[in-house]
């Protein structure tokens, strides 16, 4: 499939993207281990999310829907699980592998878990070293690549981990396995990463502590109540009609319920010193989260050196960002974000070959970019890029076409469903001139 994309216009209305997707993993995997019904409105109803829903089908767990973003699990309770007589395939996404990974080493049964030609070539040593700490048996392909052989009935111990890099998904897999294991599992991160797991176990009634340096520790051995979870829409996907209101000359949003976690907010803080105009309304907490309505106008945008303790805070959104950054005057500069080599794709790489594509001058670094924005007289040229079945790659080269002087053609844009199942249907209704070919 791929996006063809007229040039130029701007966007004006009012949209509620979809429900955000670490909080829809989240809701599913606490949600079956919880006892009592679990009631979740707002799920994402994406490939990733789904693939949740189907692992704890898989494993005896009756979950209804998602119907209208409505999800309801009978949870099973912490050792109700069944073994799943299947191998898992989680085909795009990281989140239920390396997740998963944790919840999984601390059942009484085997599991085996794959995914697509992608998930197949991303890292998965750093969640297997420290499970294996912990007592786990588990084993991958070459180089700690899925598939990941789970064996049951390790029986893990608590222990202590300094992340070695910023990720959510790791501080994740084990704070879950930690649910399993004998004492107390804690973690300190280099830098704060999206504290959505602490925050939902929290609201199914599992103590979890973080201390003044930082240390995030639970004890393993609970129970989890179930409850009910409003989850708000995902500020990753706004984040493209951020950026496309931003640079579109006349255009003016509102983005309504986007989820304000201090831990996902890098992408406006970024913004705004990109000289954005960006407004919150209504600022409220749903359910544990916060939650803004964001209106956004067009603005000049000026390059800028990124802060480094904003990159984890928006670690998901810089495809978009770099977007604004070929849009905004003067350099923008990223280092220290080697993580991005390692997503759905090497964002480094393919956000370069597509600007290259279109016309913007990069450098390359082993650990960011440098781009060269061409400011508020310049544009894009038109072309065909390559999203490397990345969903987050498409989506933003399509926003691109709003300051474009030709077509841009987005190939290979399948994977937008994994994050944004009706992405082009609510852009083009917004003003995005896009059409779907193939
Ligand atoms: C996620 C954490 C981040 C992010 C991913 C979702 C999560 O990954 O990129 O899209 O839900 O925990 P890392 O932990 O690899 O940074």
């Amino acid at each position: 499939m791929e996006f063809r994309i007229q040039p130029g216009g701007s966007l004006r209305g009012e949209v509620r993207v979809p429900g955000d997707k670490s909080i829809s993993h989240r809701s599913i995997m606490l949600g079956s281990l919880a006892a009592g019904i679990t009631r979740v409105s707002g799920f994402l109803e994406g490939d990733d999310a789904l693939a949740t829903v189907a692992t704890f089908r898989a494993m005896g767990v009756e979950i209804e829907g998602p119907q209208n973003g409505e999800v309801i699990i009978q949870g099973v309770g912490m050792h109700g699980l069944q073994a799943p007589g299947q191998i898992l395939d989680l085909g795009n996404s990281g989140t239920s592998m390396r997740l998963l990974s944790g919840l999984l080493a601390g059942q009484d049964f085997s599991t085996e878990l794959t995914g697509d030609a992608s998930l197949r070539g991303r890292p998965m040593g750093r969640v297997i070293e420290p499970l294996r700490m912990m007592g786990a048996n588990i084993t991958a392909a070459e180089n700690d690549t899925p598939p990941l052989r789970i064996s049951g009935g390790a029986g893990l111990q608590g222990i202590h981990y300094n992340l070695p890099m910023a990720s959510a998904q790791v501080k994740s897999c084990l704070l879950l396995a930690g649910l399993y294991a004998v004492g107390v599992t804690s973690v300190t991160e280099p830098a704060p990463t999206r504290d959505h797991t602490e925050r939902m176990l929290r609201g199914f009634d599992y103590a979890v502590t973080r201390d003044e340096k930082g240390v995030i520790s639970l004890r393993g051995g609970g129970e989890l109540r179930a409850t009910d979870i409003e989850v708000p829409a995902d500020i990753s996907s706004a984040a493209f009609f951020l950026v496309a209101a931003s640079i579109a000359t006349g255009s003016e949003l509102l983005l309504s319920h986007v989820g304000m976690n201090p831990t996902r907010t890098g992408i406006i803080n970024l913004l705004r010193l990109m000289g954005a105009d960006i407004e919150l309304q209504d600022e409220r907490e749903v359910g544990g989260e916060p939650v803004a309505d964001i209106r956004v106008r067009g603005a000049d945008l000026h390059g800028i050196e990124i802060p480094q303790q904003e990159i984890p805070l928006a670690i998901d959104e810089f495809p978009a960002l770099f977007i604004a950054a070929a849009c905004a005057q003067g350099r923008t500069v990223l280092r220290g974000a080697e993580e991005l080599r390692v997503k759905e794709s090497d964002r480094i790489a393919a956000m370069a070959e597509g600007l290259n594509t279109l016309g913007v001058g990069t450098e390359v670094l082993a650990d960011g970019i440098i781009i060269e924005g061409f400011g508020s007289a310049g544009c894009f040229g038109g072309g065909v890029v390559n999203s490397h079945h990345d969903h987050r790659i498409a989506m933003s080269f399509a926003i691109a076409a709003l300051r474009a002087d030709s077509e841009i053609r987005v190939v290979d844009a399948d994977n937008v469903v994994t994050s944004f199942p009706g992405f082009e249907v609510l852009a083009r209704d917004l003003g995005l001139q896009i059409s779907v070919a193939g």
